[in-house]
């Protein structure tokens, strides 16, 4: 057995696929010291730069001298408490315009939630039908379920999947903002199929909870949705700056997953000071300084796009591809693995850390720098980012 991960990995490594830990020796910011060195960041999800927020850090503080470190048990046994209550009420008030009477469940991370979700409702009998640029914890919960799956990539195809389907129920899954690409799901689209074929719509909003939206509020918040049918999950270690994440749906939705999602009812629930701090952190975000902050975002991801498209012009980057993205997540395609290390291995040099996504993360052929911005980057940042690719190329 050993010898033989051995071969694997080394093949792994002769096609240029091998990953590695890089130490952070300070708080997250976008500069950091990563590997004892100084460097400038655009990879992080912290994109309202609240991940070393000083609020945030006391109300953690004082969630830990009234809560103490851990919960001690798994939510439905003993570790449930007062702060994480709060949180999900808070919560669901959020979602309530967009899920009539919605009810909240928290989860230790992200990729907990989707597993819990997509497996529970991936009954036998059921119907998966699961946009193909689905996050891994997606694609990870659809292989939990024993529902029939199939994989759509657009919405003229889920159409006719859902046209032909004789499934008992029916549960459509897809990103909101897609976490490779920055675009959005045309989320109005599939809610209108939802609603003729009586599915469900589980949105994942990792990257849209806390950036989009009225106040932060998330995609739902900024395409205007509305329905019962909608399934809402979002993460608190992105945009919130915290960890864990929560499913907003119908009552009947959350109570199904309480009773039966193996990824909720097995596992220790997260510490109650983690719920106590993010309170501070949806404050922000739905207050002056989270406007403020999405303002700055707003700004530089317009400076950045400006300076790519010249750089393209300019250059003629032929082979390099910056898709359309009104979020954060700005990739620059460059096609090979090869060629994307390298660029990064370049821009590693000048001191900026841009890390290189290859698949299995994404389509063979489609390697690239994923260019993420935060609210604490400077527009200075973003010249220094520009100034070395246009050297690079
Ligand atoms: C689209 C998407 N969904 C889910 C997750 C998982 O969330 P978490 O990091 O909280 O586990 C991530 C990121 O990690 C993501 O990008």
């Amino acid at each position: 057995m050993l010898e033989f991960l051995a071969e694997r990995l080394h093949e792994r490594d002769a096609q240029g696929l091998t990953r590695r830990l890089r130490v952070a020796g300070s708080p997250t910011a976008p500069r950091q010291r990563v590997d004892g060195e100084p460097r400038l960041l655009f990879c992080s999800n912290d994109y309202l730069g609240l991940a070393n927020h000083p609020q945030i850090v006391a109300a953690l503080q004082e969630g830990a001298r009234r809560w103490g470190a851990g919960s001690g048990g798994s939510a439905l046994i003993s570790g449930y408490g007062e702060p994480q209550r709060l949180l999900e009420e808070r919560l669901a008030a959020w979602a309530a315009p967009h899920i009539p009477g919605a009810r909240v469940l928290g989860f230790g991370t992200g990729y907990m939630a989707n597993l819990a979700v997509v497996s529970a409702l991936g009954l036998a009998g059921a119907a998966l039908f699961c946009e193909a640029l689905n996050h891994a914890s997606l694609i990870d919960g659809a292989r939990l379920a024993r529902a029939d799956k199939q994989v759509f990539r657009s919405v003229d195809e889920l159409r006719a999947q859902l046209e032909a389907s004789q499934a008992a129920h029916k549960v459509i899954v897809s990103d909101a903002v897609f976490s490779m690409d920055g675009h959005l799901a045309p989320l109005p689209e599939l809610l209108r199929l939802a609603e003729r074929h009586a599915a469900l719509l589980v949105v994942d909003d990792a990257h849209g909870f806390g950036v989009l939206g009225a106040q932060g509020h998330g995609s739902l918040s900024h395409f205007g949705l509305h329905s019962e049918r909608l399934v809402w999950m979002g993460t608190l270690g992105k945009a919130a700056g915290v960890a864990g994440a929560f499913v907003a749906a119908h009552p009947t939705v959350i109570e199904w997953l309480l009773q039966t999602a193996r990824p909720f009812i097995f596992t220790t629930a997260p510490p109650p000071l983690l719920a106590h701090a993010l309170l501070t952190s949806l404050d922000l975000i739905e207050g002056e300084e989270g406007e403020r902050r999405r303002d700055q975002l707003e700004l530089l991801r317009a400076q950045l796009r400006a300076g790519l498209a010249g750089l393209c012009a300019a250059r003629g980057w032929r082979a390099w591809r910056l898709p359309d993205s009104d979020t954060p997540i700005q990739p620059l395609i460059v096609g090979e693995n090869e060629a994307a290390l390298q660029l990064a291995a370049q821009l590693d040099a000048r001191g900026l850390r841009v890390p290189a996504i290859r698949p299995p993360t994404v389509p063979a052929g489609s390697a690239r720098l994923r260019i993420t911005l935060c609210a604490t980057h400077e527009a200075e940042d973003v010249d220094a980012l520009l100034e070395a690719l246009g050297d690079a190329a």
